[in-house]
């Protein structure tokens, strides 16, 4: 694989593909870890002359522009943290425009250009517009270890037409990850949150054999309680993988993996407004409420059972954090992790967006053994298989 070592790179137009798929809320960014991982890479980069295209998605806008998904409200934050006067702008990813620009910038300048996902061809694929985006670049640098899960233009497509360099946090994720992973620890739990539940519960199939209990909480909770019989009410949830959360638990049953789900959860009418806010059974959720967080006998139970391991691996919130209070399930369960990494010998790893958000919120850092960028791209390492972009910069033989 290239790297900065066996592949300086100087005086060229390098197109940098980062993960600015940062947390927001009302338009303010809530936690910049995903931009400071890339510092290192631009630090490098622009001590080499080289003129800087800065290429991420955001959020899921499916292929279409969508002004609330654009990367433009980042320029000052980036400019302000790289500690630059000037962060130039491509508002569309087409060449003319990103040429035009790129005659403009001295060398060691950085351009962001505007969220790949607003064109169709990304998530496609499409060798003939990852050709075409190329052709305005000397190389590409894959910094961004949290979306190479992906089989996208930005993360594969692109590494067919480009010498393809992996990036200082990409090498640092892939180091700590295979670290962490060669010879766990046993007995292991996961404890897996948050709102993707299309991208996780598939991955959660494959992750039954490894670990010996997974506790489901956040929205992936919903689908799995209404799996089971349960009512849930007006609660976020894929209806259409409610038969895959029955194959997990059939499948968790035969290979010996307890799965935990919530036995109480924390319910509001709505998340934009919230009232009556109340603590309920699962079994007693009203039709006109909706899950938010999980209740205080199920944070016991978790506490009380995740005394048993040698590790554990926590990607995605347990409730809706962004929104107080229901930010309190996941608040306590790091408190819960915090005293475990204090008082035995264990190893918890974290991962994602909003859990290293919740994490840095609470300022609990120092309590975990290693936190992954990645959330998506962490449980896909677990399961052993190579993300995609990662075997595209292997495979990448272009001089
Ligand atoms: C993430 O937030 O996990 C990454 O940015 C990947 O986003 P995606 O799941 O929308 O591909
Ligand atoms: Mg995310």
């Amino acid at each position: 694989m290239k790297n900065f070592n066996n592949y300086p790179i100087k005086n060229k137009k390098v197109l940098l593909r980062s993960d600015l798929n940062v947390p927001v809320k009302n338009g303010i960014i809530t936690d910049k870890t995903r931009i400071h991982a890339i510092k290192q890479t631009i630090n490098y980069l622009r001590k080499n002359n080289n003129k800087i295209f800065l290429l991420s998605h955001f959020g899921r806008p499916k292929g279409k522009f969508d002004n609330n998904f654009s990367l433009k409200f980042l320029c000052s934050t980036l400019a302000d943290y790289f500690l630059v006067n000037k962060i130039h702008f491509a508002p569309s990813l087409d060449i003319q425009i990103i040429n035009k620009i790129s005659r403009t910038m001295y060398k060691g300048e950085i351009c962001l250009l505007e969220n790949i996902r607003f064109c169709s061809e990304e998530e496609n694929n499409d060798l003939g517009f990852a050709k075409n985006l190329a052709s305005c670049f000397d190389v590409y640098v894959n910094d961004a270890f949290s979306v190479s899960h992906r089989n996208h233009v930005s993360i594969t497509g692109i590494t067919k037409f480009l010498p393809a360099v992996a990036g200082l946090a990409l090498s640092n994720e892939v180091d700590n990850l295979n670290k962490l992973l060669i010879n766990p620890n046993k007995p292991i739990a996961a404890i897996i949150g948050g709102s993707k539940v299309s991208t996780k519960l598939s991955l959660l199939n494959n992750l039954v054999g490894l670990f010996d209990t997974i506790i489901i909480g956040g929205a992936m909770a919903n689908t799995f309680l209404l799996a089971k019989g349960f009512n849930i009410g007006k609660s976020l949830i894929e209806k259409d993988l409610v038969k895959e959360a029955n194959n997990i638990l059939r499948n968790s049953n035969d290979l010996n993996c307890k799965i935990i789900l919530p036995i109480d959860v924390i319910c509001a009418d709505n998340l934009s407004n919230p009232k009556n806010i109340n603590l309920v059974k699962v079994n007693k959720i009203r039709k006109d409420q909706m899950v938010l967080d999980i209740g205080k006998s199920t944070i016991q139970i978790i506490q009380t059972h995740l005394k048993d391991f040698k590790m554990i691996l926590w990607n995605g919130p347990l409730g809706a954090f962004e929104t107080k209070p229901f930010d309190k399930g996941t608040n306590q369960i790091i408190q819960i992790l915090k005293n475990l990494s204090l008082n035995q010998d264990i190893i918890i790893a974290a991962g994602g967006g909003e859990t290293v958000a919740a994490i840095q919120e609470t300022k609990t850092e120092n309590c975990f053994s290693y936190i992954s960028n990645a959330g998506g791209a962490f449980l896909e390492w677990l399961e052993g298989k190579e993300s995609p972009g990662i075997k595209a910069l292997k495979e990448n033989r272009i001089p």
